[in-house]
Formats: structure tokens, C-alpha cells, sequence
């Protein structure tokens, strides 16, 4: 496998990473958290669990794109100090929160033609396209919550491994997922400490 010490993931790369990342973290604590905001049967559950709808579709559509991004732009290669059974590891991590990305919003989106209910996005009707069938709705919104669980568990190892590389390894695998440093400005300064020296 190649390795470069220094290459690194590029700007759009890293704002999706982070954008869809932290809106995906919000999204499923707004999921385990739906029966303690509306209860089932009270007035504000189906405005809450429509919200909840929306926010998953436009998140959905956001992986899809991100993905696409992903196909034609590929990873950097790993820092040499990486041994090989870590980056194997880490390449079906990422597969399997790929995949984790993709079932959530499809599972809950699919399920929800099959009910009556459909999907009020943002407050437009969409009606359902698929006859109102329970049993197809629970296997969808079954497949839905198990995701949910597999994914929280991949995203806590995930953020041990990046957390471990950043303070254990203290190798670049974190730092290449951060934004880029402006030109001219050393490791280990911030921009307002430069901005500072020139100053004084
Ligand atoms: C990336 C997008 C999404 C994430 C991360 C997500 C996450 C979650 C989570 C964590 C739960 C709670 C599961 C549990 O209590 O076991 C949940 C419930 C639910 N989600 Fe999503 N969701 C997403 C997208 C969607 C979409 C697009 C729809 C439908 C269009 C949807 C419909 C539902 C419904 C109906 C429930 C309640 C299921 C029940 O009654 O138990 N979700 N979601
Ligand atoms: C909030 C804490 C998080 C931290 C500290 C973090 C850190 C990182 C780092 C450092 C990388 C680059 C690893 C490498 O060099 O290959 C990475 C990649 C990745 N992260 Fe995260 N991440 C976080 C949250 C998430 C979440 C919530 C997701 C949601 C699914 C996610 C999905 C991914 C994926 C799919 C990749 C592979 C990127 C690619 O190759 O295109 N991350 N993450």
C-alpha cells in the first residue's frame, strides 16, 4: 500500500466530513430522543417526528452526494507509520459507516411510504407512494433502529481510533481531516499568535 507522510484529505472533503458528520450525530440523538420530546399519541408527536423525517431526507441526500464526491476523489494515501493491519481496519470502518450512512436515511425514508402516514417534509405532503402495509413499515423502521445501534458503536470506535492517532500515535491521521493551515504559518502556531509576533 502507498504511504505518504503528508498527503492529506482536500478542503471539500473535510467540510463534509465535518458538516455531515456532526449533523448526522444530532440526527440520531434527535432519533433515540423522539418519545421523550412528543410521547407517542400527544398533539406535538407528529410535528416532531416529521421534523425528524425532513432533517433524515436532506441528510440522506447530502451522503448520497458525499459519496459521489468520495468515488471520484480518493482517500490520501496512509502515513508510513500506520502498520498495515490499522489501515485494512480503518478501510472497513469506513466502509461500514458508508453503509451505516446510507440504510439509515433510505430504511426510515422507505418505511415511510408504506404507512399512511407518508413524510410531511418541511410541512409539504408528500404523499405516500406505496400502499399503507404495517408489516413492511416494521421491517423497514426495524432495519432503521438496529442501523441506529450499529452505528453508535462504529462512530464511538471510529472517534477512539481518530482520538488515539491524535494524542497516543501522534501521527497525521488526524490532523489530515482538519482544516487546511493558512500558508506561512508553522505547526503548533495558531494564525492570531503569527498576527501577534508581527505585532510586537
Ligand atoms: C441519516 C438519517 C437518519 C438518522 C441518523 C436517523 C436516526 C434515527 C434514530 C436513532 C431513531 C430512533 C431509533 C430507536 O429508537 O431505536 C429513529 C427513529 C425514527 N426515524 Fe430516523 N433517522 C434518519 C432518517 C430518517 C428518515 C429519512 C425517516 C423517514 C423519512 C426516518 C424516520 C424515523 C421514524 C418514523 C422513527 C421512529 C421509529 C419508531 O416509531 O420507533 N428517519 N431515527
Ligand atoms: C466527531 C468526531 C469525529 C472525529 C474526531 C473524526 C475523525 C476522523 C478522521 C481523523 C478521519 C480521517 C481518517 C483517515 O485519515 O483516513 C475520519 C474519516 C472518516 N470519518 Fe470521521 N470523525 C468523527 C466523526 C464522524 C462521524 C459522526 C461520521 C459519520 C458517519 C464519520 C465518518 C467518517 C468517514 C466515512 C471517514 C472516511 C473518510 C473518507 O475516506 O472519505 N466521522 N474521521
Amino acid at each position: 500500500m502507498t504511504t505518504d507522510n503528508d498527503a492529506r484529505y482536500g478542503r471539500l472533503d473535510v467540510f463534509l466530513h465535518w458538516f455531515i458528520g456532526i449533523a448526522l450525530l444530532a440526527e440520531i440523538a434527535f432519533g433515540f430522543l423522539l418519545d421523550d420530546i412528543a410521547p407517542r399519541g400527544t398533539p406535538a408527536r407528529a410535528g416532531v417526528i416529521n421534523l425528524h423525517k425532513s432533517i433524515g431526507i436532506v441528510l440522506g441526500v447530502l451522503v448520497i452526494l458525499r459519496l459521489l464526491w468520495r468515488m471520484r476523489h480518493p482517500a490520501p494515501p496512509w502515513p508510513a507509520s500506520v502498520p498495515a493491519w490499522q489501515q485494512r481496519a480503518a478501510h472497513w470502518m469506513h466502509w461500514a459507516l458508508g453503509a451505516c450512512m446510507v440504510i439509515m436515511p433510505v430504511g426510515g425514508y422507505l418505511g415511510s411510504n408504506f404507512s399512511k402516514y407518508g413524510v410531511r417534509f418541511f410541512g409539504i405532503a408528500l404523499a405516500p407512494w406505496g400502499p399503507d402495509l404495517p408489516a413492511v413499515y416494521s421491517f423497514f423502521l426495524a432495519v432503521h433502529d438496529v442501523t441506529a445501534y450499529v452505528f453508535t458503536a462504529l462512530i464511538v470506535l471510529h472517534v477512539g481510533a481518530a482520538v488515539k492517532h491524535a494524542w497516543v500515535d501522534r501521527d497525521t491521521v488526524f490532523s489530515r481531516m482538519l482544516p487546511r493551515r493558512r500558508p506561512g504559518v508553522p505547526d503548533g502556531l495558531r494564525i492570531d499568535d503569527t498576527v501577534r509576533k508581527e505585532h510586537s
